[in-house]
Formats: structure tokens, sequence, C-alpha cells
């Protein structure tokens, strides 16, 4: 990473999805005006749900040319595209559909295939693609996408994508490794709530060292930290 990560601080959950769905069509639009493309990768979970939601609101979605944006995932739950937990339908439920993306425009990774399978899927379709912006959360233990601490996925050197077992969810999933998302041009986590506001200060007050979290190791060109106040209540 070049510079030093930004650190914004939102006033409350409502205000973060406001902010993220701000930046994130300022940096979509930035990539379109300087190469006719933003290659965008979304986040699983929860908390960034209300901000796909406001960038669905006919007044936001006029805000971006959704033509010009291919989409992608972080990471997905090895489970079929229809099923509850799918990061996929999640945000086609909520975004995609809304703003009406072209279907080819949507690059999932295909969760209903075997997980090795469905990550040399997902490596092909990522081929030669630099990612505009990736937007990632964090778990409160410091994971982010499916890079959960211990895992073998972490020390991953030469793959874009693998598949992981996580064997506390008992379940396996399918990521981009850390090398692909520090390979980024920019990284934006969006983290809300108290019970990650240890796991913030420890990784931005860099107390992890060696034995940084997963997300603590993600360090792209451009790194933006979007948190809550909640979230960011121990910086
Ligand atoms: C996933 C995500 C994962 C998520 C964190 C935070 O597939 O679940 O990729 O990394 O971002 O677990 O989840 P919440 O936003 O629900 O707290």
């Amino acid at each position: 990473m070049d510079a030093s990560p930004e650190i914004h601080t939102a006033f409350d959950a409502a205000d973060l999805a406001w902010d993220v769905s701000a930046a994130l069509i300022r940096i979509a639009q930035e990539a379109i005006q300087a190469r006719g493309v933003c290659h965008l990768a979304l986040s699983g979970g929860s908390t960034p749900i209300p901000a796909y939601a406001l960038l669905a609101l006919p007044e936001w979605r006029a805000r971006l040319d959704w033509s010009k944006v291919q989409v992608y995932w972080g990471d997905e739950r090895c489970v079929p595209p229809d099923h509850p937990q799918s990061n996929y339908l999640n945000a086609k439920t909520s975004l995609l559909d809304p703003v009406k993306i072209p279907p080819t425009n949507v690059h999932r990774i295909k969760g209903e295939l075997p997980p090795a399978e469905a990550a040399q899927d997902y490596e092909r379709e990522i081929a030669g693609i630099t990612f505009d912006l990736i937007l990632l959360g964090m778990g409160d233990d410091g994971h982010t996408a499916s890079l959960f601490p211990g895992t073998p996925i972490l020390l991953e050197q030469s793959r874009r994508v693998a598949e992981v077992y996580v064997p506390h969810l008992d379940s396996w999933r399918v990521s981009l490794t850390l090398s692909t998302l520090n390979s980024a041009r920019t990284v934006m986590f969006m983290v809300s709530g108290a019970t990650k506001a240890d796991r913030i200060q420890e990784i931005l007050k860099n107390e992890g060292g060696a034995n940084a979290r997963p997300a603590g190791l993600v360090r792209p060109t451009r790194l933006i930290w979007m948190l809550d106040r909640e979230a960011a209540g121990r910086l």
C-alpha cells in the first residue's frame, strides 16, 4: 500500500450507508471516466445491504451509468444462487435488479458448484481484471471476505481465487485471495456496530503486528475505512 488508510467516521449506520454509497458512485464514475468501465466487487454480509438499497433508489441510480459497471463479489457461500445465504441473491434483490444492470455485467461466483470447481470457474471469470473498487465487510474476529483467521487461504500466493472450508461455520466458501484484494486500485471497508470496535482499534492501531487479523492484511494502493461511530468507538 502506498498511502496510509483513509478513515471516515459516520454518525450512525444510516449515515454510513449514505457515505459509502456516495463514495462508491464517485470511485465508479472516476473509473468509467478514466477507462470506460468500472470493475466493482461487492461485499457479502448484512452491513452493506442499506447501502445497496440506497443506491437502488431512483434518485441515486440515476447518478451512475450501471451499464458501464461490471459487478463481481469478494466471496460467496457455497450455496445455490437462490439460497437465502447467497451473497449474490442479496445483492441481486437489493441492488442489481432495481438498477437494471445488464445480466452480462454480473459475474457471480457459482456457489452451486463443488467448491474447487467454483473457484476455478471464478478465476477464469476474473482473468485479466484489475478491480477498481472492492467493497469489504469485517467480522468480529477480523475476517474479511472469506479470509478467516487461521485458514490456509491466507497463505495462498499464486491463485487469485480459492475455496476455503471454515471449521467454525462447518461450511465451504469461495473467496478472492489476499493478493487479489491487495491488487485492487481501491478497497473500501464498511464496518458498523460496537461489536467490531475492539477489532477496528487492533487493526487501525496495528496492534496485531505479525499476527494481524485478515482485515489488517488488506493493503491495496488506496484503502478506505468507512465506519460508524460505534465501530470507531475505540479509536
Ligand atoms: C460474507 C462476507 C463477510 C462479511 C463479514 C461481516 O460473505 O459474510 O463476505 O466477510 O462481510 O462477515 O458481516 P456483517 O456485515 O453481516 O457483519
